[in-house]
């Protein structure tokens, strides 16, 4: 076992060591930042494992895209912070970012949007036979993860993982033809015909206009910039829930599209990324700004949970929360303000003073304010689920084609902590 660095300035080790107690065993293990690897235990006992249900205090890999202090609050893809993205920069421009490591240059950047731009249209047979198979009020997001996986069966050479021409294609695709399919899935369930792509508009005037277009229609140029502005913050994460699934999942050497509907299917769930529809749904049976107190008390005598608060990582303001507040006046101003605003803002402050939630470091997170400009802007609640999984596509490829790359990475396959019955012999149905 190597020996661990010294502390600049300092006489203290950068190493844990571990003792079997058992044994009397003893191995001392390097800490890099703030990581040792467990293969050490292993050293000491090769029967030896860690419990840790839902990964608390597991790294399951290295990774160089995303950067998130949750106690002091900091979001950075590619070590730039999201407040300056989020200003200065676009989707595209920040999907380039986190496939790539660097923001592109001029040249790279125009090539990026073309090529993008220019995958945007999918095989007619997604629409008329496929999407066309659903129930006519079936959910949006549930539509989006199954045509994510069967897009994947129009591009046979998405098996191919390791040819990096492919994998570019497949990365491209992807992200091209998401917004296409959310809208698909959206005008299917309220019965409009499907609006094809239009190359000449960015990509977030592309989506808005293949969701909403039916005669006349012109995206105002703030909602452009609050949609490309959420499309930023929803693009990563880091290892959440959904991204693992399409790690886990891709580490079997699964296509993409089939990795990306598992992570798709991940994020559906009210824990993730259906939080934003389960905020909306919150705030209209509270109904009132009087009934706020009262949920609040119920909240804290363990009857449900204040959606949109709290997360496994931020113990401190979610920094995408503050961005998604400040769009919120942004698009309110053009759509005049959405009346669960209100109850939002009340239920906040009631949240950020009370010691139930100040006690354990519940903070509004990303989702809080979301679904207001969501609903503001028309999308019905079942649809805002899909818009979190549009921009995320580009965190799920990102981590991908990282893990792909990464030597130290195999097959998923985590151990257990067995508790069931010992060995035991079969009895017959009649003797039971
Ligand atoms: N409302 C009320 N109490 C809460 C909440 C909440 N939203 N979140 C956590 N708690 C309590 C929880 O009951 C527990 O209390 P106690 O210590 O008395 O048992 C304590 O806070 C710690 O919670 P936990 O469940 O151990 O925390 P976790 O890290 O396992 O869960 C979470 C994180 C995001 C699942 C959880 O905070 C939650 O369910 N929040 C509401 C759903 C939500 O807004 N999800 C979106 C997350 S951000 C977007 C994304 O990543 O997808």
């Amino acid at each position: 076992m190597k020996p661990g660095r010294l502390l600049k300035g300092s006489r203290v080790p950068e190493t844990i060591t571990i003792t079997d107690d058992r044994t009397g065993k003893t191995v001392t293990v390097p800490i890099n930042d703030g990581t040792f690897s467990s293969a050490a235990l292993r050293e000491l006992d090769k029967n030896l494992f860690i419990y840790d249900p839902a990964f608390l205090s597991t790294a399951a890999c290295r990774s160089s895209i995303t950067y998130l202090d949750g106690d002091a609050g900091i979001l950075r893809y590619r070590g730039y912070p999201i407040e300056q993205l989020a200003e200065h920069s676009t989707y595209l421009e920040v999907a380039y970012l986190l496939l790539y490591g660097e923001l592109p240059d001029e040249g790279q950047l125009k090539q990026w949007t073309y090529d993008v731009t220019h995958h945007t249209f999918i095989h007619e047979n997604m629409r008329k036979r496929f999407v066309d198979g659903f129930h006519y009020d079936a959910h949006p997001m549930g539509m989006f993860v199954s045509a994510l996986a069967a897009l994947g069966t129009f591009y046979p050479e998405s098996k191919d993982i390791f040819d990096p021409d492919s994998r570019h294609k497949q990365i491209l695709r992807l992200i091209a033809k998401t917004p296409t399919l959310a809208a698909m899935c959206y005008r299917f369930s309220v019965g409009l015909p499907f609006f094809l792509p239009d190359n000449e508009l960015s990509y977030p005037a592309n989506f808005l206009t293949m969701m909403w277009k039916v005669g006349e229609y012109e995206v105002h140029p703030t909602i452009e910039r609050a949609m490309d502005v959420l499309f930023i913050l929803h693009a990563d994460h880091e290892q959440n829930c959904g991204t693992t699934a399409m790690r886990v999942v891709g580490s079997s050497q699964a296509d993409p599209y089939s990795a990306a509907a598992s992570a798709a299917s991940a994020l559906y769930g009210p824990l993730h990324g259906g939080a934003n529809e389960a905020v909306v749904r919150m705030l209209t049976d509270i109904g009132s700004f009087d009934n706020v107190d009262a949920f609040i008390e119920d909240v804290k005598s363990g009857k449900g949970k204040l959606m949109g608060f709290g997360h496994r990582v931020y113990k401190n303001y979610d920094p995408r929360a503050r961005i998604v507040k400040q769009t919120a006046d942004a698009v309110f101003e053009v759509t005049g303000k959405n009346p669960l605003l209100d109850i939002a803002l009340k239920l906040e402050e009631v949240a950020l003073s009370d010691p139930y939630f100040v006690d354990r470091k519940l903070y509004p997170n990303v989702d809080f304010y979301s679904g207001l400009i969501y609903q503001a802007l028309g999308f019905p609640v079942d649809m805002f689920t899909v818009l979190f999984a549009i921009p995320r596509t580009v965190g799920w490829l990102a981590h991908w084609d990282e893990m792909l790359n990464d030597s130290d990475q195999k097959i998923s396959r985590p151990r257990q902590w067995y508790t069931g019955a010992g060995e035991r012999d079969y009895v017959k149905l009649g003797d039971r």
